[in-house]
């Protein structure tokens, strides 16, 4: 199959409706990442994006919507706080778990009982869901397993040949997936830090932040998202993230412990002797900045990368969260 890429615009968005109706899958800009989308109601479609990531099928799927409205549609009930938060935070990086009804095929939400919800951030995108008539369940557009994508091209590197378009909106602006959550007696917990961050969700309600969101899992612990479960996000290269204080004990670290195929993901690269890439100047840029380097990265052929934790607040938590798995847990404390 060949793999077209598209801008995304009024006209392409038209051509990627029809290809959706007709059962086949796409994938779309979002502000978070790019999702391969496909017809949320159809078992059919969701199995193609299934195959095409080679992604474990109890790993359920969001359903991308272009309106509130829309949750009466495919939820058996709308807990009352996902009205306040939507209205708040929607279109955006928030993705809200609540019980499903029937029309959602199991294939969707992996086996459970609940579906996941968000609207994205994007007015082609909405657009599109809205020509489709149908919630469009989107994973993010990588091969399991890989760092997720934030350009066409990352996209097309992992799936060309295996989809048949992928519209290109650009550069996603917030370049790690959305804050998923669930709710809770007490108001909600996050399974996934993203760009909206338990500050800002505080400002709501209660909020709760799930152990394995900086943690790993014990042994034979269950998760409560099953996407937290897999190792994610990781490049070839091995992945250490540094914790310290002060940045001179980690270029201390760095220079003392490097090789040439070793690369310092770091926006001060001044005083050290390793090979750098430069990645983001402040949290948000990190967050923007952290899948591209990791696939850069591979790219320039690095075995070990070094980079800092980021102080697990705001959206660094959300860094934090992608880099302990991009890691596989090899956290290093000075
Ligand atoms: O920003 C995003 O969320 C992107 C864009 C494309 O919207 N999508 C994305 O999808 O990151 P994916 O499939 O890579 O991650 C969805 C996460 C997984 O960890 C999955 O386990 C969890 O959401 N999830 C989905 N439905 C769930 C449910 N019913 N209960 C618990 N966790 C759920
Ligand atoms: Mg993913």
């Amino acid at each position: 199959m060949e793999t077209q890429i598209l801008p995304i615009n009024d006209y392409s968005i038209k051509l990627a409706a029809e290809l959706l109706k007709s059962g086949e899958i796409a994938a779309i800009p979002t502000e978070t990442v790019y999702g391969l989308a496909g017809n949320g109601l159809s078992a059919q479609s969701v199995k193609k994006i299934f195959v095409a990531k080679n992604r474990p099928a109890d790993n359920p799927l969001i359903l991308h919507i272009p309106d509130t409205d829309w949750l009466y549609r495919y939820s058996k009930s709308v807990p009352e706080p996902a009205l306040k938060l939507a209205e708040r935070f929607w279109p955006g990086s928030l993705t809200m778990i609540m019980p499903k009804n029937n029309i959602v095929p199991d294939e969707t939400s992996g086996g459970l009982t609940t579906a996941a919800f968000r609207m994205p951030d994007n007015k082609y995108t909405l657009k599109l869901i809205e020509l489709c008539g149908f919630p469009l369940a989107a994973p993010s557009a990588n091969l399991s397993g890989l760092p997720s994508p934030t350009e066409a091209r990352h996209v097309y590197n992992d799936l060309n040949g295996k989809i048949p378009l992928i519209l290109d909106g650009g550069s996603c602006s917030c370049g790690l997936e959305s804050t998923v959550i669930a709710f809770t007696e007490k108001g909600v917990k996050i399974l996934r830090p993203g760009g909206v961050t338990p500050e800002m969700l505080g400002e709501f309600c209660e909020v709760e932040i799930d152990k394995a969101v900086t943690e790993g899992l014990e042994e034979d612990g269950k998760a409560f998202s099953p996407g937290m479960k897999y190792k994610h996000y990781s490049p070839k290269a091995a992945v250490y993230m540094i914790e310290c204080g002060d940045y001179g004990d980690f270029i201390e670290f760095v220079n003392n412990n490097y090789d040439e195929n070793t690369l310092v993901l770091t926006d001060v690269a001044g005083k050290i002797r390793a090979k750098t890439l430069s990645y983001g100047n402040t949290d948000k840029r990190e967050a923007a900045e952290l899948f591209s380097a990791l696939r850069q990265a591979d790219e320039l052929g690095a075995e070990k990368i070094y980079v800092k934790a980021p102080e697990k607040k705001g959206i660094g938590l959300a860094v934090y969260n992608r880099l302990i798995r991009a890691a596989a847990f090899k956290v290093i404390k000075l």
